[in-house]
């Protein structure tokens, strides 16, 4: 089946629901037992699906970890609270005290967070990775070096990586590699297929796809990998609740056309910032001259609205006068959703391994749902304030 067959049918089951379509939504903490025996047997094993106890999962956590795991690839998907507890759960399940982790330098910030504060408290040292460093990975390797953690394209910088390479020398060492796949989603990127451990997304991001709920989701590609990740997530406490479940579902349901529309928009406004004078660069793997870009084209079936651009230096004053009365880009953190948006966002203190040293102001946009024109003409207005504003201030 193709994705777009998958998200509308994937996690269904109404003949065991009165007919209903959707899965309905269960809420629950406490789950019965019948017998002694029933009761027992629930606590000496674990398995997939398995009604236990509310936090471990009900029908409606169920149906929503199988649809993302088929569409993954995956042997299970676990959900749970927000796309940083998925990260988390992860780092958590691949170390203790003495290891040591590979991390590309572009990962999400609180990624880093993690590794730099929390996991260094506890004795794991973290290297960063030029993430375009491919094969050259094993050189960092150490015997100590139990996982690699990467993200493709890179947070806010959306540098690609050579991961079948990556993998390919992790594997060789025996490092466990994770991925964060939120960028790509599994309509573009389906990285267990590359070889990779642990796929994980935001899905507050295009899963639920209308900025109203908080989720992550972890998918494994095996049965081993599943016995690691479920002790971790299990341990963590890091549930979701029944509602957002449901709501990434009926997210699931139209990711297939979303997509698509997020890429062509985003397309067209990177293409349209590229040719504005104040524009240094644009930051999106699907231009034909952005570094990586062959890369992007190997391993991704498309792009979505998220990417960046860099503005020559210009007075604070000029960049307030454009952003603030953008009538179509929201201002605020978190993408994936209908709406477009667009954040200035700071580099500089998220590199270490391939320092960020562009003296201008790096711009995040998401590409909404909005017709294209209509995003144009708003960004054009904006850039006309700030001409005005940066020539008054000259
Ligand atoms: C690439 C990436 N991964 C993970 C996350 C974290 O997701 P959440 O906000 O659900 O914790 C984000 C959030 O912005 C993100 O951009």
């Amino acid at each position: 089946m193709k994705p777009e067959t998958k998200v509308t049918t994937l996690g269904r089951d109404p003949e065991a629901n009165f007919g209903v379509v959707n899965p309905p939504v269960y809420h629950a903490s406490t789950i019965l037992f019948p017998t002694l025996d029933a009761i027992e047997a629930a606590t000496k094993t674990k398995y997939k699906n398995q009604m236990r106890y509310g936090r471990y999962g009900t029908p409606t956590t169920f149906a929503l970890q199988d649809a993302i795991a088929e569409l993954e690839g995956g042997y299970a998907t676990f959900a749970v609270g927000s796309g940083a507890a998925a990260i988390v759960a992860t780092l958590m399940a691949y170390t203790k005290s003495g290891d040591h982790v590979l991390c590309a330098d572009t990962v999400y910030a609180p990624t880093r967070r993690y590794l730099d504060v929390v996991l260094k408290r506890y004795g794991v040292e973290t290297t960063y990775f030029d993430p375009m460093i491919g094969a050259g990975i094993s050189a960092l390797i150490r015997p100590n070096t139990t996982l690699c953690m990467m993200e493709a394209p890179g947070s806010l910088t959306f540098e690609m990586m050579d991961v079948p390479a990556v993998v390919a020398a992790c594997k060789a060492k025996g490092v466990a590699t994770a991925l964060d796949n939120t960028w790509g989603t599994p309509i573009y990127f389906r990285p267990l297929d590359l070889g990779v451990d642990v796929s994980v997304m935001a899905g507050t991001k295009y899963v639920g796809g209308h900025s109203d709920i908080m989720m992550g989701l972890i998918t494994v590609r095996d049965e081993t990998v599943y016995k690691t990740m479920r002790a971790s997530v299990d341990e963590l406490g890091a549930c979701t609740g029944p509602d957002d479940q449901y709501l990434a579902l009926r997210g699931l349901r139209t990711l297939a056309v979303r997509m698509p529309r997020h890429y062509e928009t985003g397309l067209v406004l990177a293409k349209w910032l590229k040719e504005q004078p104040e524009v240094s660069s644009v930051l999106h793997p699907a231009l034909p001259d952005f570094p990586g870009h062959a890369l992007w084209k190997r391993d991704f079936k498309g792009a979505s609205g998220l990417f960046s651009f860099v503005l020559k230096p210009v007075p604070r004053a000029a960049l307030a006068a454009m952003v603030d009365d953008l009538e179509l880009y929201g201002m605020g953190f978190s993408w994936g959703g209908f709406e477009s948006l667009m954040v200035p966002s700071d580099v500089r203190s998220l590199r270490t391994a391939k320092p960020w040293t562009d003296p201008g102001q790096l711009m995040r946009v998401h590409a909404g749902l909005e017709a294209p024109d209509d995003l144009i003409a708003d960004l054009e207005k904006g850039f006309q304030r700030l001409r005005k504003v940066a020539r008054e201030k000259a």
